[in-house]
Order: structure tokens, then C-alpha cells, then sequence
């Protein structure tokens, strides 16, 4: 496996199967159905304005399931990973569960929001769930009274910290995709953005993500068993 040189930055993207092995489970193994509901009906704005109390139970029981989930080994080796070349180091997760952070990662991007936040619809004004009353089956805002939605990108809205992570892959040696099927874009085009400018590419997945074209070395297996090796192997190097 490549060994980190000195010079190298290193971005790393993960989705919901680096999360699998904390107990949550992913979008697109199985039947299609995310926790027996359409993905239309609980992560787009049309399926917030249809039934918004719907939307609302379904991520209480997201961030319930968030809050009693661990993070895991494979969660753990980025963090390790970040204490060895912490200016040289950028993550970017698709997961809203909040995991990456509870481990310890630092330089880190949650390019689909946190099931952990919330906003209003109308002041735009941005809460804690902790903050806020979240009895009602249809929260609303204390600073306006108007309704609150939970702070997730959905289908059709535009991602978080879209310049930064542009930036930073235009200046990465080593991009790492972990646990991510690469069928939702932008992300799914990151790694091929960060090829164009000659990084090494390297992906760990259970499958062949669709965009593994990109990838120059695939590794097959759960993310929490391999990347505790695979980091350690890739630093071996380093001073
Ligand atoms: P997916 O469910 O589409 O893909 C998860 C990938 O992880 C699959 O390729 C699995 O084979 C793989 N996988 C499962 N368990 C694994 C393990 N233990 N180790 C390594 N890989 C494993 O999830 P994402 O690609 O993250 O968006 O989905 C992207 C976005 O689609 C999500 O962020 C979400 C969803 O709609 C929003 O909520 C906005």
C-alpha cells in the first residue's frame, strides 16, 4: 500500500458504511427503503412540506439511534490518522450521525448536515436539538415561533461547505473514499476531481462503488477491520 511521504495532504470522504459497524444502517443495501420509508418522503423539502410531522418523527428516531450508537474502529484510525499529520488531514462526511465528531476528528466537514441540529424555516436562525422543545410532534422556533426543520441536506439542496471542500481537494496528494455507494453527487465526483490532479486514489468499501474508476487501489472489506491497518501501514514512513 502507498506509504505517506512527508509532504503529502490527505482527504478523506466517508459515508454510512463507515458507520455501519456502529449499529446504523445504510441508505442503499436491502430494499431500497431507509428504515422502512421512501427517501422522498422523509429527505426531500417536498417531503417536508407534504408531512412535515412525519419527517420530524423519523429524524428523532435518527438522532435517537445516533445518540445510542458508539463510534467504531474505523472512525477511531481517522482520528488516529489526523494526530499524525494534523495540517495535512481533511475529512468530509456524507453521515449526519454526529460519529466522526464523538471519535475525536477535528478537521472535519458534515457536507449533509447533523441530524444533532435543527432550523427554522422562516428566520433561518439555527439550534441545538438540545436547545429546543422537541415534544411537540412539530417543533417550532424560539427565537420566532415559526416551524423548525432538521438541519439535513436534502435531495435537490445544495451541500455544506461546497468551496472549502472544493479548495482543499485541488490541493490533496492522497484521496481515501470510505463506506460510500457513489451514487450521490457531488460527493461521487470528488474522487475523480482530486484524479484529475494526479492524487493517489485509494478505496475502501464492502463493494465496488459505482465511480470506482476512479480508484487506483480498492479494498474490499468493513471499514472497521481494515482501516486500523491500513493506517498504521500507510504512516509506516512518517517521522
Ligand atoms: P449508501 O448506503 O448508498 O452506501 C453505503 C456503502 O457502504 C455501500 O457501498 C456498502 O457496500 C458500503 N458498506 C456497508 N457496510 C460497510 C462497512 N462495514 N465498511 C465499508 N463499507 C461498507 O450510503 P452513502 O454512499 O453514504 O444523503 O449515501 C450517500 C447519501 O445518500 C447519504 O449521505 C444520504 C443518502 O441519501 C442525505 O441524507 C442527504
Amino acid at each position: 500500500m502507498y506509504k505517506l511521504k512527508e509532504n503529502d495532504f490527505v482527504c478523506i470522504l466517508t459515508g454510512a458504511g463507515i458507520s455501519a459497524e456502529s449499529g446504523i444502517q445504510t441508505f442503499r443495501d436491502g430494499d431500497g427503503l431507509w428504515e422502512n420509508h421512501r427517501v422522498e418522503d422523509v429527505a426531500t423539502p417536498e417531503g417536508f412540506i407534504k408531512n412535515p410531522i412525519l419527517v420530524w418523527k423519523f429524524y428523532k428516531e435518527r438522532y435517537a439511534a445516533a445518540l445510542d450508537a458508539e463510534p467504531n474502529p474505523g472512525h477511531k484510525a481517522l482520528v488516529d490518522l489526523e494526530a499524525m499529520i494534523p495540517d495535512k488531514f481533511f475529512l468530509i462526511t456524507q453521515n449526519v450521525d454526529g460519529l466522526h465528531r464523538r471519535a475525536g476528528s477535528q478537521n472535519l466537514v458534515e457536507m449533509h448536515g447533523r441530524l444533532s441540529a435543527c432550523f427554522c424555516i422562516k428566520c433561518a436562525k439555527h439550534f441545538q436539538l438540545t436547545e429546543i422543545n422537541l415534544k411537540p410532534a412539530l417543533p417550532h422556533c424560539p427565537a420566532c415561533g415559526n416551524y423548525l426543520r432538521p438541519d439535513i441536506v436534502w435531495f435537490g439542496e445544495m451541500p455544506y461547505h461546497m468551496d472549502q471542500i472544493l479548495a482543499t481537494i485541488k490541493k490533496c496528494t492522497v484521496f481515501i473514499t470510505i463506506g460510500t455507494s457513489g451514487n450521490v453527487y457531488p460527493a461521487a465526483s470528488f474522487m475523480a476531481e482530486a484524479r484529475k490532479i494526479g492524487a493517489v486514489t485509494i478505496t475502501v468499501n464492502l463493494e465496488e462503488p459505482l465511480n470506482n474508476q476512479e480508484t487506483q487501489h480498492f479494498i474490499k472489506g468493513k471499514a472497521g477491520e481494515i482501516l486500523p491497518g491500513l493506517v498504521k501501514d500507510m504512516t509506516a514512513e512518517l517521522g
